[in-house]
């Protein structure tokens, strides 16, 4: 790293903040925030209440950050006013690694306009590209979403949870490395909206490309029925990222195109290209399993592109429900010559019975208000005794069981698989 340029006097300014040295000419604010809310202050300044000591902070302690070890505290300031809003420190700097930790905290009225994310986003470019550092380090409470925001908004990844790390409590840790594309390096090219499976309810059934892409992109959408009611996509969406945002959906209304959901795909379609409008250059969408088996993404990349027919669409494959299920209940989907069904059964059992007469391995997705049917249906193929069933994989309640203890009717996210008859090993090769 570049010491000397990281102790020299710095004024970065942005839109609507600057991030700058601080001087004597804030002392009348630094007074103010150490009378309402000390506990915004750097921790250096934790306990120092009279006027000479400010002083003696702002003019030696500051700009000679050899009294701290080598770190910066920096003022966030309003770039109309100049008023200080807030202080920046970049701290634990090791020059061996050239790394560091950033810290930030705003005056409680200046929150949510944007300064936080603003100043950050000021600060580690001046960091990275001008100070030489290679990695900053900004651990924020698991609870903190609004910080979380912030952090992914100025171009940090999220790396994993230090259990009891404060306190005893867990920190998430985020990083950001100076090889890493910001938003401003990636502007070339369409834009995107990628339809990212995020497997049927259990966080660890994802894959490392959809963790990568939820933490980059710009937008998270995640489908929900209600706009108060948590979604299945979104409790595994935030595990890996804060900036989900509900799109109400007619996930479960049944009877094919209806009006309600014609309107929902519209009005998601509408959120999708709003936000492009805003800047946006990549807009993910999270669905359960895997967006191209009968996910709701598939009409919303339709409605879009009819919008905005220059969007490059893409889809990142998850896990389904029925690896989920074979995976839980020990149950082979398929082997050697077998083939593998996979039946919807919105629209009765109908198709269900054809495929236990034509298929080796079946598997039904949809099946919650015709259940009694489908054991009908099992009973009749002779095939009651195989068929495996589970409902909200890896979610609260998950139920794994065989098909025959199925009584009465079963939830809307309910699989099951009918293995293939098998009698030897390697019989169906
Ligand atoms: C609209 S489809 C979505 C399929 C999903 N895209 C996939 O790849 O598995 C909904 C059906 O998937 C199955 N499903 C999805 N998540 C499930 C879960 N957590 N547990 C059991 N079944 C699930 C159920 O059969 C449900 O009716």
């Amino acid at each position: 790293m570049n010491e000397s340029v990281f102790r020299r006097p710095v004024r970065l300014a942005g839109e609507r903040t600057i991030v700058r040295q601080l001087t004597l000419d804030d002392a009348a604010a630094l007074v103010a925030i150490v009378r309402a809310e000390p506990e915004i202050l750097p921790k250096t300044l934790h306990g120092v209440d009279d006027a000479e000591a400010l002083a003696h902070w702002l003019t030696v302690a500051v700009p000679n950050g050899q009294r701290f070890g080598v770190s910066v505290h920096l003022a966030i300031a309003d770039r109309e006013t100049d008023t200080l809003i807030g202080f920046l420190g970049l701290f634990r700097v090791d020059a061996a690694h050239d790394t560091c930790e950033v810290g930030y905290a705003l005056r409680r009225a200046e929150r949510g306009r944007g300064h936080a994310t603003e100043a950050l986003r000021l600060a580690c470019d001046w960091a990275l590209r001008d100070c030489g550092l290679h990695r900053i380090e900004l651990r924020t409470l698991t609870d903190n979403i609004a910080s979380m925001r912030v952090a992914e908004k100025a171009g940090f990844r999220r790396e994993g949870v230090q259990r009891g790390a404060s306190e005893h409590r867990d920190l998430v840790m985020f990083s950001r490395l100076a090889t890493d594309a910001t938003g401003a390096d990636a502007t070339d090219g369409p834009v995107r909206l990628v339809g990212i499976g995020v497997g049927p309810g259990d966080p660890e059934l994802v894959t490392a490309k959809a963790v990568r892409l939820l933490q980059e992109a710009d937008v998270v959408l995640v489908p929900v029925m209600a706009p108060d009611e948590p979604g299945r996509a979104e409790s595994v969406v935030r595990e890996y990222t804060a900036k989900a945002e509900r799109v109400v959906f007619a996930l479960n209304d049944r009877g094919g195109v209806t009006e309600k959901r014609a309107a929902a795909w519209d009005g998601a379609a509408a959120r999708v290209l709003e936000a492009f409008e805003r800047g946006a250059r990549t807009v993910v969408f999270a669905t359960i399993g895997d967006p191209n088996v009968y996910s709701t993404f598939t009409y919303l990349a339709q409605s879009v592109r009819a919008g905005r027919p220059d969007v490059a669409v893409e889809t990142v494959p998850g896990i389904t429900a029925m690896q989920d299920l074979a995976a839980r209940s020990g149950t082979v989907l398929a082997e050697g010559a077998e083939s593998l069904a996979l039946v919807p059964l919105t629209a009765g059992a109908g198709g269900f019975r054809e495929a236990l007469a034509t298929c080796d391995t079946v598997v039904a997705y949809k099946f919650g208000s015709v259940a009694p049917e489908v054991t009908q249906a099992l009973k009749d193929a002779g095939r009651l005794d195989d068929a495996v069933y589970g409902a909200r994989l890896g979610l609260p309640g998950e139920d794994v069981g065989p098909a025959s203890a199925i009584d009465g009717p079963v939830p809307y996210l309910s699989t099951l698989i009918v293995p293939a008859r098998r009698t030897s090993r390697g019989g169906k090769l």
